[in-house]
């Protein structure tokens, strides 16, 4: 049995989680995204300086939370990238502080794999080998997990803009607000799926040379013009038929996945993967295909600490060495 802390600091979010091996037991997030929100996108100073305020606070939540000690702690994790630079460093100079103090082992572990890693705490099942979506405000990527600690290779991701990056930008010629992926879910809840925006490197062509890479340029241009070009559009029937554009080719590609590869399982991953209309869509087809589907609950899909500390774990568990942290932004798969 370990007991680990996850630290996450990555963008906007001061997160920190606490597992015992896959046994979620707090998970804490503090986040300044008010405080950017008037800007229209993430402040990296801002989120910096946020982070050094709530470091402490946070930590002594977790710990109160789990009703455990610092001296109880068997390993710390901390997100050492990809993300914000200034924002990792705050949460890799704490958790090598806590590491140092109590003398326990320290693992960086990368963004991208802890949004996946999430998903174990869920059950107990393997899932290992898997094919994975991960869909966030950064990355846009099919991969093929044969061991989320160790071997996980990038079979495709986005050319151009990532999935979310795509739901901020349409949300933010809308006027729908920052970060616009929550904005649009709820708008097209009450909208009709009634216009035909394109689905991204869906040619023949692009099956054959890329059938696991996506762009999402295409369309965020298609949705502009057609917002200039329709004065008296719907703005939910826009936001519903946009949604719909996007978790049409998210799935159409990662069914492809599974389908080529002969992977029978499916877990979808980062804060896109919150999507109401991705996770209905997801089920369906999924169960068409024969698929065996994951996708955490919607809360552990957006930044937090307890996918770190459940990276953390595994890496724990796995016998795999603790090299500490090094914040570094060049980390992307
Ligand atoms: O994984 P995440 O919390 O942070 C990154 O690692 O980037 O993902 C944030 C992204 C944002 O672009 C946000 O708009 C999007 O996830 N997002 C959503 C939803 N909730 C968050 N996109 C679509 N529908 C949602 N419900
Ligand atoms: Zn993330």
């Amino acid at each position: 049995m370990s007991l680990v802390i996850g630290i996450e600091t990555s963008c906007d979010e001061t997160a920190i989680g606490i597992v015992r091996d896959r046994k979620l037991l707090a998970n804490v997030i503090s986040s300044s995204m008010d405080e950017h929100a008037r800007f229209g996108g993430v402040v990296p100073e801002i989120a910096s300086r946020a982070h050094l305020e709530a470091f402490l606070n946070v930590l002594r939540q977790a710990l109160q939370d789990a009703n455990v000690k610092l001296a109880d702690v068997d390993a710390i994790a901390v997100t050492e990238g990809p993300g914000l630079i200034g924002a990792l460093l705050v949460g890799v100079a704490g958790a090598t502080g806590l590491a140092s103090a109590l003398d326990k082992p320290l693992y960086g572990v990368n963004h991208l794999s802890s949004h996946i890693a999430v998903d174990y705490l869920t059950h107990d099942e393997e899932i290992e080998p898997t094919i994975a979506l991960l869909v966030s405000g950064g990355h846009s990527s099919i991969l093929q997990v044969n061991d989320i600690t160790k071997d996980v290779i990038k079979l495709g991701a986005t050319m151009d803009d990532a999935a979310g990056e795509a739901f901020d930008k349409i949300a933010r010629i809308m006027n729908l607000g920052f970060p616009g992926g929550p904005a649009i879910d709820k708008e097209a809840a009450h909208g009709k799926i009634n216009i035909d925006f394109p689905r991204g490197l869906t040619t023949a062509e692009d099956w054959r040379t890329r059938p696991y890479h996506f762009s999402f340029s295409g369309l965020k241009t298609a949705v502009a013009r057609f917002l200039e070009q329709t004065p008296n559009y719907v703005r939910a029937d826009v936001a519903a038929s946009f949604q719909e554009a996007v978790v049409d080719v998210l799935l159409q590609k990662s069914l492809r996945a599974c389908k080529d590869s002969g992977i029978d399982r499916l877990v979808i991953a980062g804060g896109v993967a919150a999507n109401s209309r991705l996770r209905q869509v997801a089920g369906e087809r999924a169960m068409k295909a024969g698929v065996r589907l994951h996708i955490p609950n919607p809360g552990l899909c957006t930044d937090n600490g307890a996918m770190v500390a459940s990276l953390g774990s595994l890496m724990v568990s796995g016998g795999i060495a603790a090299k500490g942290a090094l914040a570094d932004s060049a980390l992307a798969f």
